[in-house]
């Protein structure tokens, strides 16, 4: 095992005894926003990882949700050769805050831009997502792939919505819309992490979510292109970690959910315009 995973690892093996003990007490809940909320252990987990990651490699950057890790990278002077951390110490908040078993951690390194290694790990059901560059994906060490479903009428496909929806629902239910009419179902799981894993491990057959950030994806999407699926933007062009637009399915799909999210969005373009 490499020193990045066994460091990764142990830190998130910690974070899961924390995440079990806490997810049915009582919360403390603080609103970031009108619908996003953040608990003490998204803080707690977020503090121990990012310990645990500067102890072991203090020349990496570290960014992570909650803000306990360092400031936005400069895009300009980040060198080929930069190690960056993004972390995410607890994806599916709003599930943990209601005792919904759903949410887990989620690690991944790059370095200069490229995705390296990717850790999510579902301390509920003890699973564990593994992707190393270049060398496959696996679940509780057991390689995984992306299913074979290659018409969207059968595929089980999921979603999120961002943290704007209430000013702007109609917006993101009309998206919703095209795939409740087109698929064979639609999903909505609360932790766009775990969405990515299962895809990769072929229980879901493609994603699509607006205004995820960084560390909501950076895991999952390595995770995904290891287990053999494709990640891009909505109209299938390539993927930006910073960018707007998440779209992920085993590559059987992809096309087709490319061409319905374009319609739509060409669609609304027109309503705009008119
Ligand atoms: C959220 C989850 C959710 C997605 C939201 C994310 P958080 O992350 O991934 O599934 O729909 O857009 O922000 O706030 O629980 O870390
Ligand atoms: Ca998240
Ligand atoms: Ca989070």
């Amino acid at each position: 095992m490499n020193p990045y995973e066994r460091v990764a690892r142990a830190a998130v093996d910690e974070a899961a005894v924390l995440l079990r003990e806490a997810w049915l007490e009582a919360k403390n809940v603080r609103y970031k926003g009108d619908v996003d909320l953040v608990t003490e252990t998204d803080h707690r987990v977020e503090a121990l990882i990012v310990d645990r990651l500067r102890a072991a490699f203090p020349d990496h950057t570290v960014i992570a949700e909650e803000a306990q890790g360092d400031g936005p990278i400069d895009q300009e002077s980040w060198g080929e050769d930069d190690f960056v951390w993004y972390l995410d110490p607890l994806d599916g908040t709003t599930n943990f805050a209601h005792g919904y078993p759903q949410f887990a951690v989620s690690l991944a390194l790059a370095r200069g831009r490229e995705l390296q290694f990717a850790l999510v790990h579902d301390p509920i059901r003890d699973e564990r997502f593994v992707a190393h560059r270049g060398a496959g994906a696996t679940l509780n060490g057991q390689p995984i792939g992306v299913s074979n479903v290659s018409a969207l009428a059968h595929g089980l496909i999921a979603t999120g919505f961002p943290y704007d929806r209430r000013q702007h629902a109609d917006y993101y239910l009309g998206f919703f819309g095209e795939f409740v009419r087109t698929a064979q179902g639609v999903r909505r799981n609360g932790s766009a992490a775990l969405d990515l894993c299962y895809v990769a491990c072929g229980r879901l057959d493609g994603f699509w979510e607006w205004k995820l950030r960084p560390w909501d994806v950076a895991a999952g999407v390595l995770l995904v292109r290891e287990a053999g699926g494709r990640v891009s933007d909505f109209r299938d062009t390539p993927f930006d970690l910073h960018g707007d637009q998440t779209l992920a399915s085993n590559g059987r799909l992809h096309s087709d959910m490319a061409a319905l999210l374009t319609a739509r969005l060409e669609t609304v373009s027109a309503e705009a315009a008119s």
